[in-house]
């Protein structure tokens, strides 16, 4: 009983009108062709003076692309895919419903559904998705023209005409990653495509490099420049050397009179204990004679 439902099910269902489009998004490189594919089967008497295709783009409500009675209607068609847009004519009696969009733009981008009417109906959705490469990014800084070891500079990288906004990271020569530090900022121009410029504050280190590298998320290419700052020469400038070494010296020099004069200090101060300890043990050597004497005449 349950095989039979299941049978006529299948049947039914196989009867039925199917669409079928891609089902992960469809991403186009801005400025070029591409298809839109869209395919039926499912129909018992292929008739196509009885085709209707309805090509839409979702979000707007607009109509792309309109197709019956054996050929293309456009007369509602969005002004924006004027003479863009075509049909397959010669594949359509095989199913294959397809749209050619010419010259996509950054605003092509969203879901289109391909609407498919015979004997029934149904319809499939595409997301496309629009990408551009970014130009090389170019690294420029300003300031000194010979900057020092902890000047703070500012390092600013340029890329423009991509799509979508592109992720920024910022290393020096090592490795370390100095994103944190920089500010992110994009423009669009009319035809959406953005400028993107990124500047780094940082301290700079004798003899490092520091470089910019953009990431399209939708490309994975990289684009990569870097800037090598040779900051002037070493982090201990000749001078300052030079001072600090003559420092050193009087100090050491200061050192060693302070401790001549303690130690002469501290010499005096023992031999003047050691007269007067000196003095009183003479004293008391003197004091006990005395005594002996006083005694004496009691004793005999
Ligand atoms: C359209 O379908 C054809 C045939 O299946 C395939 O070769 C082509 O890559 C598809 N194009 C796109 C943009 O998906
Ligand atoms: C539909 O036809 C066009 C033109 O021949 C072809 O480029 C495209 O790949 C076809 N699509 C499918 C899904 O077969
Ligand atoms: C196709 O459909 C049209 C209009 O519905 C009809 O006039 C024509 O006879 C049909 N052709 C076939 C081969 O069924
Ligand atoms: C489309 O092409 C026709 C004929 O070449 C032209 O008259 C019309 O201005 C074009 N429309 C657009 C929006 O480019
Ligand atoms: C970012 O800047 C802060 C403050 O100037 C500093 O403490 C920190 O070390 C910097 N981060 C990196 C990765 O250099
Ligand atoms: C660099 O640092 C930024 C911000 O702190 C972080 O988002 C990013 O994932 C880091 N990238 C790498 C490669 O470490
Ligand atoms: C600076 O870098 C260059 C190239 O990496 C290296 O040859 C040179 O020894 C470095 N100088 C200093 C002072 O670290």
């Amino acid at each position: 009983m349950l095989a039979l439902l299941l049978a006529s099910l299948l049947a039914v269902h196989s009867l039925a009108l199917e669409v079928h489009v891609p089902n992960s998004p469809v991403v186009v490189l801005f400025g070029t062709d591409t298809i839109l594919n869209c395919t039926f089967s499912g129909v018992s008497t292929f008739n196509l003076s009885q085709l209707a295709v309805f090509w839409q783009l979702m979000d707007a409500q607009q109509s792309v692309h309109s197709y019956w009675k054996q050929q293309d209607q456009l007369t509602d068609q969005a002004e924006r895919f004027a003479n863009r847009t075509s049909l397959f004519h010669g594949q359509l009696a095989s199913g294959n419903v397809s749209l050619l969009l010419k010259r996509v733009r950054v605003v092509d981008e969203g879901t289109y559904t391909c609407f498919v009417s015979m004997e029934s109906h149904s319809r499939g959705a595409i997301l496309m998705q629009v990408a551009a490469p970014y130009t090389k990014p170019s690294v420029t800084w300003e300031g000194d023209a010979n900057p020092k070891p902890g000047d703070v500079v500012a390092l600013t990288c340029m890329a423009y005409g991509g799509f979508p906004e592109a992720k920024v990271l910022w290393q020096d020569g090592s490795g370390r990653n100095f994103t944190e530090n920089a500010t992110v900022s994009s423009v669009a121009n009319d035809q959406g495509l953005f400028t993107i410029k990124s500047v780094l504050t940082v301290t700079l280190e004798p003899n490092n490099t520091y470089s910019c590298k953009l990431t399209n998320p939708r490309l994975g290419d990289e684009g990569h420049a870097f800037v090598t700052i040779t900051a002037q020469g070493l982090a201990f400038p000749p001078v300052a050397l030079w001072v600090t070494v003559g420092l050193a010296v009087c100090l050491l020099v200061l050192l060693i009179a302070l401790a001549a004069v303690c130690h002469r200090k501290i010499k005096e101060s023992c031999e003047e204990m050691r007269a007067e300890q000196e003095a009183k043990e003479l004293e008391e050597a003197k004091e006990l004679e005395e005594a002996k004497s006083a005694t004496t005449p009691l004793k005999s």
